[in-house]
């Protein structure tokens, strides 16, 4: 029987402004979904990071199941119902769908989903952003699954050496393409490298097509033709025997990148990766941040979780990410710290345009 783990998030209301998760919201997640646990679910854990909450979920239910999205919906709707009462920031913000209709993607929150038979042992890392994109996701996971000098795997384990598939959605046009790495890595980065419209969504192994990595792939501005919320990202992604170990997923955030995201979804700044109690992004909004949740399955159980950016070796990263955020800062309202005008997620400047339209003069 086979084992589905499915990660679903929403932001129905910051603390304070968009800043961090009141406890009384992960009190009634955890409520809520303790109602269900040995029922609809096997196991839960709720996580949050910044102004995000993320319902861990596993089940036997498989992926795209209409009762596992709608019990999420639901817990969120209660938690923006105790939002609502604190008068938090933001209340409801990516419930964009006015009721559930079978399947949560399109209606606003985030979901990262996949369903595999249980190993031996099975040690998974659960990825979870604020402030960015999941487009974020996009060097990490080149990384992980197609650099050796990330992974040494690919070159040593022969579990690992035929390489992985990557499939890549055009969130434009709403289509994918799968790339089999090594000998495509070139193509790939193509794609991989415009990480405004083409995203990772799944990897697989390529021996035997086991899944290996899942990313929500949701972009809120898109969903709702206009800005709504935020599309802060989470990923999973199996670890070990056969893909890459947990230390190689991890290195692959050890380089603090450029990411989309930060002040109102328009600004350049580095992922910076921190502890759970890190995960408050409060300058500028942001930087942008990065957890990480460990856990070992057994049976659908979530063993965990472990706090795995909790290490001093992520130290110097930190410090990089804050002088690449001073570096960035310094630019103000200029590019490249400001996002080109068609990659910002909403702005004024539509507006000033047309106020300023008719005091342009056309030079022949
Ligand atoms: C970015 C984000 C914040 C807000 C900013 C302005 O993801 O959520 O940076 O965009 O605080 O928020 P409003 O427009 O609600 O005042
Ligand atoms: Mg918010
Ligand atoms: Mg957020």
């Amino acid at each position: 029987m086979k084992t589905t783990i499915s990660v679903i998030k929403a932001d129905v209301g910051g603390y304070v402004g968009h800043s961090a998760m009141h406890p009384a919201l992960v009190e009634k997640a955890n409520e809520e979904l303790k109602k269900v646990k040995g029922k609809l679910l096997m196991d839960y854990h709720v996580a949050y990071v910044g102004d995000d909450l993320d319902l861990i979920m596993t089940h036997k239910h498989g992926c795209d199941n209409s009762k596992v999205h709608k019990l999420a919906w639901d817990i969120f709707e209660e938690c923006t119902k105790v939002a609502g009462k604190l008068k938090l920031y933001g209340v409801g913000q990516d419930l964009l769908a006015d009721s559930f209709s079978g399947n949560i993607k399109g209606a606003g929150p985030g979901v990262a989903e996949m369903e595999f038979e249980e190993r031996k042992s099975e040690p998974i890392l659960i990825f979870m952003a604020d402030k960015t994109s999941p487009g974020a996701w996009n060097l990490p996971l080149y990384k992980m699954f197609a650099d050796p000098f990330n992974t040494i795997g690919l070159v040593i384990d022969p579990k690992m050496h035929n390489g992985f598939k990557f499939e890549v959605l055009d969130i434009l046009e709403n289509k994918s393409l799968t790339l089999s790495c090594p000998e495509e890595l070139h193509h790939l980065l193509v794609f991989l490298g415009a990480q405004s419209r083409y995203m990772v969504r799944n990897i697989y192994r390529k021996d035997d097509n086991e899944i290996g990595a899942a990313a929500s792939t949701q972009k809120l501005n898109l969903i709702a033709g206009e800005y709504i919320g935020k599309d802060d990202p989470v990923l999973i992604v199996r670890s070990q025997s056969g893909f890459p170990a947990v230390g190689e997923v991890m290195e692959a955030f050890a380089f603090p990148q450029a990411v989309a995201g930060w002040m109102r979804g328009s600004h350049f700044g580095p992922l910076m990766p921190v502890s759970f109690k890190q995960a408050t992004p409060t300058r500028f909004d942001g930087p942008p941040r990065v957890i990480c949740a460990g856990f070992q399955l057994a049976d659908g159980m979530l063993v965990g979780p472990r706090d795995m950016f909790d290490d001093p070796s992520y130290d110097e990263t930190r410090k990089e990410a804050n002088r690449m955020a001073q570096y960035f800062r310094m630019h103000g309202p200029f590019e490249p710290h400001r996002l080109p005008l068609e990659e910002m997620e909403y702005t004024t400047l539509p507006a000033v345009m047309k106020k300023l339209e008719a005091r342009f003069v056309k030079h022949s």
